[in-house]
């Protein structure tokens, strides 16, 4: 395989067939299949427990189902995790599974650390991402002390840092205000990297994903561009995602 040819697969994601189960009898993911391409926005909305963060576990080996996944090329078992764990950036929906150093800037500096980067180089990737998420003036800060969308930015932090091939998301525009959404939208359509999100949100989805797949209870019901996808009322209601409710409220607002 030439470089050229490598470098436009390392962002792929294949999912074929992916089922998971976390107890006996109660499959969660029922037969996923999903191609993602290189440098691509891709989303998958599903209303609550479809199977969005499941599924999202298995791009990197933490959890491990029947079926295959495979990362650029690659497929994910036990003895290709560790590596493919270092070009897949995972954002947990729950910031508070990332975050355990004492302060924000040593979280930050967490991942560039390990990956053996030089000081200077992790000072400037630390004070790089800190203006990136707007966190200036948070780096003595306690990650435990912050407000719950001030933990959530900090660790996208921690990932950004890292300069991932691929950045994983779960419910990243949760607890987030409005600006901050719309700077993350940005952040995300700059991204070097191809891009996953899951998330219930589908107008923030809508607007940065080329294109969206729905999971619902456990299987993809249907994967299109954004905009069908999310023009589709009756599609959204069956799988309670439907905004109609807001509709009549934004109407009479702007
Ligand atoms: N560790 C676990 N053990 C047993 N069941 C689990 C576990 N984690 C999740 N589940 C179940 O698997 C299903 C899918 O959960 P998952 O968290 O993947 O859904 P989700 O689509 O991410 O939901 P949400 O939008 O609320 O985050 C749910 O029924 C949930 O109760
Ligand atoms: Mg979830």
């Amino acid at each position: 395989m030439t470089p050229k040819n490598h470098n436009r697969k390392q962002g792929t994601i294949d999912i074929k067939n992916l089922c998971f189960s976390y107890e006996k009898d109660h499959p969660v993911l029922r037969g996923v299949n999903i191609s993602i391409h290189n440098q691509e926005r891709f989303g998958i909305i599903g209303p609550s427990g479809a199977g969005k963060s499941t599924l999202l576990l298995h791009l990197n080996g933490i959890l491990y189902g029947q079926g295959t996944v495979r990362v650029g090329g690659r497929e994910v078992n036990k003895d290709t995790a560790p590596e493919i764990r270092s070009r897949v950036g995972m954002v947990f929906q729950n910031p508070d599974d990332q975050l355990f150093n004492p302060t924000v800037e040593e979280d930050i500096a967490f991942g560039p650390l390990n990956m053996g980067l030089g000081p200077d180089e992790v000072r400037r990737r630390v004070k790089e991402t800190l203006e990136e998420m707007r966190l200036q003036g948070y780096e003595k800060k306690t990650s435990h002390h912050l407000s719950f969308g001030e933990r959530k930015r900090v660790a996208l932090a921690t990932v950004l840092a890292m300069r991932p091939e691929i950045v994983a998301f779960d419910e990243p525009f949760s607890n987030l205000d409005p600006s901050m959404v719309e700077q993350l939208l940005h952040i995300i359509k700059d991204l070097p990297a191809t891009v996953v999100i899951v998330s219930q949100e589908i107008i923030p989805v809508a607007a940065c994903c080329g294109r969206v797949a729905v999971l619902k209870e456990g299987q993809i019901i249907t994967t299109g561009p954004s905009y069908e996808v999310v023009r589709d009322k009756d599609l959204l209601r069956s799988c309670s995602l439907d905004l109609s409710i807001y509709e009549s409220v934004c109407k009479k607002i702007f």
